[in-house]
């Protein structure tokens, strides 16, 4: 049977490095495209040593949409997974433009070229805070959305609605919660260009010496330890959960899960792509300082604009419809973020 091709946008990112090195090894033909705005070329080799070629890349923008027609001509992607977004909450604050014409101006393009190009599934990269700020936790695929606390959620919200809409696609969405870690060989990991807006990078940063301290964003909010609850999730867990709505999307004959009461959404299936387990941050720098036996030297600062105060995954749906589950924990990935930032140091 001919290797299936799958086009990964953003694929030399962070989470679709990730996701291109477990297609290869479950039998596909990732083709990269990426912009490099939030990654580096050097992935690419990395991608060589450890699947064994260099998978076919193109530096370009989703939103450029003679390259993507191009691109569907040229190498006929049988599904697409697509990443490329910018994803940092306290970012999208500052500079919403920015993220409107990139997460929802380049998915509509994306589409557009698609539906030209007669190619229909599609795994959507969204995310928990598409939640906003819960009522309560965990939050299942059917909890209510709520007015999203940034423009980055808002810009995931927008997303789903817009493949909601046009049913002709076949839709994976996954709403990731917090991806982190790195691959156990620390070829690849999380590479945020300039000062990271996320914790496990700004934490291993400031553990490396590289920040002078890692500034705790609130710790007055209404939880054990007075500091935000996050689900996170390993991102070879995550990368996993890839493959696996992508095997859903080839397979044959499903039984689509009816999403949202609505019967014209059967070709849309959302699935929360989490642990199931909420940790604080607090929580968290004890767990790593547990995990590699180093101090965390940080100090307890105002909120951060933007920040839900507790979200964490109800799995039940996605153990059961995608035969999928996270198995590493958070020690396991603190120690991988670790090793992945003193490789990288
Ligand atoms: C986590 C917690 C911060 C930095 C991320 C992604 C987003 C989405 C959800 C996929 C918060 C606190 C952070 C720091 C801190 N994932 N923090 N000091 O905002 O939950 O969003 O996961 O779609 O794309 O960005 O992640 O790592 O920024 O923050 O105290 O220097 O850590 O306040 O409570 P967030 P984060």
């Amino acid at each position: 049977m001919e290797q299936k091709k799958i086009l990964v946008t953003g694929g030399l990112g962070f989470i679709g490095s990730h996701t291109v090195v477990c297609l290869h090894e479950a039998g596909y033909k990732p083709v990269i495209i990426d912009n490099l705005h939030n990654s580096r070329i050097e992935v690419l080799l990395a991608l060589e040593k450890l699947i064994g070629y260099s998978p076919d890349f193109i530096q370009g923008d989703v939103n450029d949409k003679a390259l993507m027609s191009e691109i569907f001509k040229v190498h006929q992607p049988n599904a697409v997974i697509h990443f490329a977004a910018h994803k940092a909450v306290g970012e999208s604050v500052e500079q919403p433009l920015m993220y409107y014409h990139n997460n929802v101006v380049g998915l509509v393009s994306l589409l557009e070229v698609m539906q030209n190009a007669g190619c229909k599934k599609l795994v959507f990269s969204s995310s928990c805070t598409v939640y906003g700020e819960p009522e309560q936790v965990p939050v299942k695929e059917s909890t209510p959305t709520r007015p999203a606390a940034s423009p980055y959620g808002a810009t995931k919200q927008m997303g789903e609605v817009i493949l909601k809409d046009n049913s002709w696609f076949e839709v994976q969405c996954l709403r990731y919660f917090n991806p982190v870690g790195a691959h156990e060989s620390s070829l690849i990991g999380e590479l945020p260009l300039g000062v990271p807006n996320n914790l496990i990078p700004y934490l291993t940063q400031t553990v490396a010496g590289i920040r002078p301290q890692l500034t705790v964003h609130g710790g007055d909010y209404n939880t054990p330890d007075g500091t935000c609850i996050r689900d996170y999730i390993h991102v070879m867990d995550l990368a996993e959960a890839h493959v696996a709505a992508i095997g859903r999307l080839f397979a044959d004959k499903i039984a689509h899960s009816v999403e949202l009461g609505d019967p014209s959404c059967n070709n849309f299936e959302v699935f929360n792509i989490g642990t199931g387990d909420g940790y604080s941050v607090l929580e968290v720098i004890a767990a790593f300082e547990s995990a590699t036996g180093e101090k965390v030297p940080h100090i307890i600062g105002p909120r951060r604009n933007g920040d839900v105060v507790a979200v964490w995954a109800e799995t039940t749906k996605v153990n059961d419809v995608l035969g999928w589950k996270a198995s590493r924990n958070l020690e396991t990935m603190m120690r991988d973020a670790w090793n992945w930032q003193r490789a990288v140091s």
